[in-house]
């Protein structure tokens, strides 16, 4: 296993202690979440309870092998803890999310959680937001020229994700902007400003909704509370 993956192993591994017998869990979306849902598995196996409301189609699938029933997406959901990962993350807990594409679903999951739990590994810590990854921004296809258009204005180059010379859809039929920015000194005031372009369905920041950051290191497992 390459050192990051091992150190994303290790965050995943941290995180089990958040999660408690009966709790709904949020689960998010990513090759750390999948490294969370092979500990959950051996946990469950072991007779640990949980219901889980799953981000991605991915993850719903990881889950249902790793026998964590699911709630629908028709009902109410008391989500105890939401747990996931994140591409960048700055000293204040403000993270960038959406490399892997579900950060709509991902956002409206943290929204409903009474915690958060991001875990990651140390190459994800970034002094200040921006540069060294673009910000995700899911639009509607429709006239989604004119929306990356107005995205620009407010800095950076907007460009709409392929994979593999395909246009990306995300799971709700969506678009990327993956937008590069030098630096991103007011994320909460980007992401209002972002939010309010008609066209623009989410950004991929998220400001102020970390409670707990577990960070796998070289020298073992760090964790970050938010400050009161
Ligand atoms: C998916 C995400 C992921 O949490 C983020 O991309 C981190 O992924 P990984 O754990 O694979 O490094 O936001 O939309």
């Amino acid at each position: 296993m390459e050192d990051q993956e091992a150190l994303k192993k290790l965050a995943a591994e941290a995180a089990l202690d958040y999660v408690k017998d009966g709790y709904v869990v949020g689960l998010g979306t990513g090759s750390t979440v999948r490294h969370l849902l092979a500990a959950l598995e051996q946990r469950v196996r072991a007779g640990l309870k949980i219901t889980g409301v799953p981000t991605s189609e991915e993850t719903a699938g990881l889950a249902g092998k790793a026998g964590i029933p699911l709630l629908s997406d028709d009902d109410l959901w008391p989500i105890d803890v939401a747990i996931d990962g994140a591409d960048q993350v700055d000293p204040q807990l403000n993270l960038i999310k959406g490399g892997g594409g579900a950060l709509l679903r991902e956002k409206i999951v943290a929204a409903n959680a009474r915690r958060m739990i991001i875990m990651i590994d140390e190459s994800k810590r970034v002094p200040v937001l921006g540069h060294t990854f673009p910000l995700p921004v899911e639009v509607l296809p429709f006239g989604w020229q004119n929306t990356a258009r107005a995205i620009e204005k407010l800095g950076g180059k907007a460009v709409r994700r392929e994979r593999n010379h395909h246009v990306f859809c995300t799971a709700s039929g969506h678009y990327i902007l993956d937008l590069h920015m030098a630096r991103i000194d007011d994320p909460a005031g980007l992401e209002a400003r972002i939010n309010r372009i008609p066209g623009v369905i989410e950004c991929g920041l998220f400001v102020d909704r970390t409670d707990v950051l577990i960070v796998g290191t070289s020298h073992g497992v760090e964790v970050q509370t938010r400050r009161a």
